[in-house]
């Protein structure tokens, strides 16, 4: 239900930011559906697989050198806590995500009513960090308080971003202050970047059985 009342707020020749994961794999269905009904827009894909879904989808794509800005930029996220702050990047995509975020006007996130948190850190923070880097992030990470477990793929290597970098998911405990925690982690040379979404989301759509209930900042 998010998705599709997201895909309301697309106009004709937007152009687009697609996040990814389950939730943005619904939206970007619902957008197609609407592409196919005659709605213009332009999109630019956060991953691979968002890209790949898009364009099986006959759902127009452009890309930063053609379309330096965006509209609006539509993606799920791993938490919501107050404000909007967001931990994202439970799909390993949260390097391209923010760089799409960071080049739309407006960012609306997309969740099921079971990731509103009071205070981000339940879900442990991903940290993307260059393959090469991680044994002198990895006790930094430590030293910051947090307990960094390098990401597995489904055979047991470690995951690798469509970047080519590994993830390693930090256990956090409550987040007391997310801005500070930002910025100590991005400190560490070798970190790529944090899933840490900080006054980045304009608006949420959060799905509950039934309905739906928009939040703003
Ligand atoms: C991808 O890297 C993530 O940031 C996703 O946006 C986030 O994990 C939410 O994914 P789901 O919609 O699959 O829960």
């Amino acid at each position: 239900m998010a998705a599709r009342r997201a895909v309301d707020f697309v106009d004709d020749g937007m152009a687009i930011g697609l996040g990814t994961g389950t939730t943005a794999t619904l939206f970007i269905h619902q957008l197609a559906q609407r592409v196919t009904q005659g709605l213009k827009v332009r999109c630019v894909a956060s991953s691979k697989a968002s890209h790949d879904l898009a364009v099986s989808l006959s759902i127009p794509m452009t890309s930063f050198d053609e379309t330096p800005v965006l509209d609006l930029a539509v993606d799920g996220a791993d938490e919501v806590g107050p404000d909007l702050a967001l931990i994202k990047g439970g799909g390993g995509a949260l390097l391209r995500e923010k760089i799409v975020i960071s080049a739309a006007r407006r960012f609306l996130v997309i969740v099921d009513a079971g990731k509103q948190v009071l205070q981000l850190g339940r879900f442990p923070l991903p940290v993307e960090v260059i393959r090469m880097a991680l044994p002198i992030v990895t006790p930094k990470l430590l030293a910051l308080g947090v307990q960094p477990h390098l990401r597995a793929s489904a055979d047991g290597s470690p995951f690798l971003t469509d970047e080519g970098n590994y993830i390693v998911d930090c256990a956090c405990g409550q987040i007391e202050s997310p801005e500070a925690l930002a910025a100590s982690i991005r400190s560490v040379v070798g970190v790529v970047e944090h899933g840490l979404f900080l006054h980045m989301a304009s608006a949420a759509i959060v799905g509950y059985a039934g309905h739906v209930v928009e939040l703003s900042v």
